[in-house]
């Protein structure tokens, strides 16, 4: 069942310091603040998490967690909890400093200054479910939405957007020319970037999208009864591994898991970052299956998070994602059944591949004690991927 994960698998170590980044990049007033706000959203639910006890055993493991973030918002996805809460707070801002007054988020939130929101365009760059987070956020709160999508974005992804009401541009090149056009645009007409990236002097809209994934971390921390010894993390800019990281350390401060960054052989740019020692950009040649992680440039602020959180980074081929959504989906293991995208199972994929790996495992002290907890970061975000991938196909 297994056989298809004994792939080799690239590992370089982390160089962990003993900074306070997890405190200072984003602190605990950004996480609470954040929590308070998205848990009071209509339609709020925490996601499960499923416990795959049949897999732990199978790989030589104590016990596996996986955070299935497919029903969040019914947006497929754990990014529903960024772009729209940072979609808030650049209205707030904005709001607040037009009108000359503090506005709360929860005046706009109950539609206190519709007018006004609808004269605040939004726009960002995706890979897909950013840009669903920030149109459905825009849609929620009344402001005019435009997102910019690369050419290998599916379509299915992109009507999930426009049906959200966003106005969609797809452009030729890749998802970092998608960025810097995005850019470009809403500097020529006074538009609004909700980015989930940072870069020098851009800070606080992918600060807030960091804050707003910590309520899926704060849920994870509220359900389990003692602290994981490892999580693994799937990177794309880094986004979602810096807050996950970060919160993890604030809620089990010494007692917290060692992380083990996760991405594509082929979007590499946290894995060179680690081993040059410093923010290091990825020249992607061609597109990974994993959408959510085709990214060639770690977010600044990212970066300084998980230079001092991470001990360890992998790189993973495409050809062992595919079998690991099957593998979730069949519950061959006699575990719960999970309907999973590709950038959800990277983590997963990756730690079957490594338990394969008799070096690997013990590199990362993987045995029988281990409690695993893997972050599903979707559901299936794009119905006709999934469906062929469940047909057999490995290469969508
Ligand atoms: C499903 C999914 N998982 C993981 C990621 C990676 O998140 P980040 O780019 O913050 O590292 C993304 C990013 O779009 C995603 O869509």
């Amino acid at each position: 069942m297994l056989e298809q994960f004994a792939v080799t698998l690239r590992h370089t170590a982390g160089n962990p310091k003993s900074g306070d980044a997890a405190y200072t990049v984003l602190s605990e007033q950004d996480f609470s603040g954040a929590c308070a706000e998205i848990t009071a959203w209509e339609g709020y639910e925490g996601t499960p998490l499923v416990s795959l006890p049949g897999l732990a055993e199978k790989i030589g493991v104590g016990r596996i967690d996986y955070k299935h973030e497919g029903p969040r918002f019914g947006l497929g996805s754990f990014k529903a909890l960024g772009g729209s809460y940072a979609a808030l707070r650049v209205l707030q801002r904005e709001l607040s400093r037009r009108l000359g007054k503090d506005v709360s988020l929860e005046e706009i939130r109950k539609g206190a200054h519709k007018d006004a929101c609808a004269g605040i365009t939004l726009v960002s760059a995706t890979d897909g479910n950013h840009g669903r987070s920030l149109a459905w956020g825009c849609q929620r709160f009344g402001a005019p939405c435009r997102i910019y999508i690369h050419a290998e974005v599916s379509e299915g992804r992109a009507v999930a957007m426009r049906d959200l009401g966003a106005e969609v541009i797809r452009i030729a090149g890749d998802y970092d020319d998608s960025v810097l056009l995005a850019k470009k645009e809403a500097e020529e007409n006074g538009w609004f970037v909700v980015s989930d990236t940072s870069w020098e002097g851009y800070t606080e809209p992918p600060r807030d999208v960091m804050a707003g994934y910590s309520v899926m971390t704060r849920e994870v921390c509220e359900t389990l009864e003692q602290a994981p010894t490892h999580v693994f993390l799937q990177g794309g800019v880094g986004g979602l591994a810096a807050s996950v990281a970060a919160a993890l350390r604030q809620f089990y401060t010494v007692q917290a898991p060692r992380v083990v960054i996760v991405e594509p052989e082929l979007a590499a740019c946290l894995f060179d970052s680690a081993r040059n020692g410093k923010a290091t950009n990825f020249a992607i040649q061609e597109e990974t299956i994993m959408a959510g992680l085709s990214c060639g440039e770690p977010s600044e602020m990212a970066w300084e998070i998980l230079t001092e959180e991470a001990t360890d980074f992998l790189t993973i081929p495409d050809s062992i994602v595919a079998p690991a959504v099957r593998l979730l989906a069949n519950a061959e293991t006699g575990d719960p059944a999970v309907e999973a995208g590709e950038s959800a199972v990277a983590g997963l994929a990756a730690l079957i591949a490594a338990c394969q790996s008799a070096g690997i495992k013990e590199t990362l002290g993987l045995d029988e004690n281990s409690r695993v907890l893997l972050i599903g970061s979707e559901g299936v975000t794009d119905p006709a991927i999934y469906a062929a991938i469940m047909a057999g196909k490995d290469n969508v």
